[in-house]
C-alpha cells in the first residue's frame, strides 16, 4: 500500500546516538518517500525528567538538524516540536482518562527510569499515555521505532480500540515498524545493555556526531567474548552478534552472511567502525553547515507545525466532540 501516514516521535534529551540512528532515524528517512511523513521531536515527553531550560532548547534545535542531516526533508514530511502543536497535551488528557494506572504501573521503561531519577515526576508514570495522543492525532498507518518501544505502541493500540470502543469509530489503529536488524543496539562495553545516552560508562556510547577518532577507539576497544569465532548468536554472543548487526544496518548485508567472512574479531571490529565512520561522515558535514544558520532550523519547524496543527486540529475535535464535549 503507499501514502500511507507514518509518525514517529524523538526525545531531545542529549545528541542522538547510533542506537537512535540505526534503530529509528533511518527507517524515519526510508518511510518519507511514497508516505505522508510526520516527524516530531516530542520536548513535552522530554520534561518528564527534570532539564535545564537552556539545554532543552539547544537539543531540540541540534536534534531538528542532525534530523536534517541525516537525510529528512522538510519538504517531504513534515518535522516539528511537539510543543508547538496544543493538541498533543490536550489529547494527552483524554487519552489519560482511557489508560488504566494498572496499565502504565506495567510500563517496563517507566520502571527503569523511575528507579533511576530521584524526583520520578507524575508526567514520567504518564508518559505513554501522551505518547499514544502523539500517534492518534495524526490518524497513523505506520509508527518506526527501535525494539523498546514494543510495549508503548501495543499500549497506545490498546487504548485506541478502547476510545473506539467506549465512542464510536475514533481512532485509527497504528502498527509499529521495527528494522529487522539494528532494532536494538547494545552498548559497546556491556553488550547485555541497549545503547543509551543513560549509559554508565561513555566507552560502550558512540554518537552520531562523535569524532571518527574516538568512534574508532572504542570499537577497537569493544566487549566481545575469550573465544575466537566469528558467529552471529545474540543470545550466547551479545558481544560480537552486536557488531555484526550493526555492520548489517550499515552495510544491508546480513549479520549470518557477514559472519562467515570474519575469522577475527580485530578485523571485524575495525571494519564496522570505518563503515560506522563513513555512514555518519555526511550527516555531520551537513549538521556542521546546518548548524551555521538556527534561525533557518527554527523557521522550518514553525512551519512543520503549521501543517501538523491542520491534521491535529481535525482529529482533536473528532475525538473531544465524540467524548461528549459541548462545541466551543
Ligand atoms: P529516544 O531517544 O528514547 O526518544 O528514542 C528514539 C528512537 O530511537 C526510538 O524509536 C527508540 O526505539 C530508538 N532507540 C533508542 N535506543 C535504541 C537502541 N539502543 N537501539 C535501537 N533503537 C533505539
Ligand atoms: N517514547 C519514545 C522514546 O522514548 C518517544 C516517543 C514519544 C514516540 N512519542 C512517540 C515514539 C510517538 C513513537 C511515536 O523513544
Amino acid at each position: 500500500m503507499t501514502n500511507q501516514r507514518v509518525f514517529s516521535g524523538i526525545q531531545p534529551s542529549g545528541d542522538p546516538h547510533l542506537g537512535n540512528y540505526l534503530g529509528a532515524i533511518q527507517n524515519y528517512v526510508h518511510y518519507q518517500d511514497g508516505n505522508d511523513a510526520v516527524y516530531c521531536i516530542v520536548d513535552l515527553h522530554a520534561v518528564t525528567t527534570q532539564r535545564d531550560p537552556e539545554a532543552l532548547r539547544t537539543d531540540t534545535l541540534r536534534l531538528a538538524q542532525v534530523l536534517i542531516a541525516s537525510g529528512l526533508d522538510p519538504e517531504n514530511c513534515i518535522l516539528f516540536a511537539q510543543s508547538h502543536v496544543p493538541q498533543h497535551a490536550q489529547l494527552g488528557w483524554l487519552m489519560q482518562a482511557t489508560t488504566s494506572f494498572g496499565e502504565l504501573n506495567r510500563m517496563t521503561q517507566f520502571k527503569d527510569k523511575g528507579d533511576r531519577t530521584e524526583f520520578v515526576s507524575s508526567a514520567l508514570f504518564s508518559y505513554p499515555a501522551l505518547q499514544a495522543a502523539d500517534i492518534l492525532l495524526y490518524d497513523t498507518n505506520i509508527v518506526p521505532v527501535g525494539d523498546d518501544q514494543r510495549q508503548h505502541l501495543e499500549l497506545s493500540r490498546d487504548v485506541a480500540q478502547r476510545f473506539n470502543s467506549r465512542y464510536g469509530d475514533t481512532f485509527v489503529i497504528p502498527e509499529h515498524v521495527i528494522p529487522p536488524v539494528a532494532a536494538r543496539v547494545m552498548d559497546l562495553q556491556r553488550p547485555e545493555d541497549k545503547m543509551s545516552k543513560t549509559a554508565e560508562a561513555d566507552n560502550g556510547l558512540v554518537m552520531m556526531l562523535e569524532d571518527p577518532k574516538s568512534i574508532e577507539k572504542k570499537f577497537k576497544r569493544a566487549v566481545t567474548d575469550s573465544e575466537d569465532e566469528v558467529r552471529f548468536d545474540p543470545e550466547h554472543k551479545a558481544g560480537v552478534s552486536n557488531l555484526l548487526s550493526i555492520l548489517s544496518a550499515v552495510t544491508g548485508e546480513t549479520p549470518t552472511d557477514l559472519a562467515e567472512r570474519y575469522t577475527q574479531y580485530g578485523r571485524l571490529k575495525v571494519d564496522t567502525a570505518e563503515a560506522v565512520i563513513e555512514r555518519l561522515r555526511p550527516i555531520q558535514e551537513r549538521f556542521a553547515e546546518l548548524s551555521s544558520d538556527p534561525g533557518e532550523t527554527a523557521r522550518v519547524l514553525s512551519a512543520g507545525a503549521v501543517k501538523a496543527r491542520e491534521i491535529a486540529e481535525d482529529v482533536y475535535s473528532r475525538a473531544r466532540s465524540n467524548m461528549g464535549f459541548l462545541p466551543v
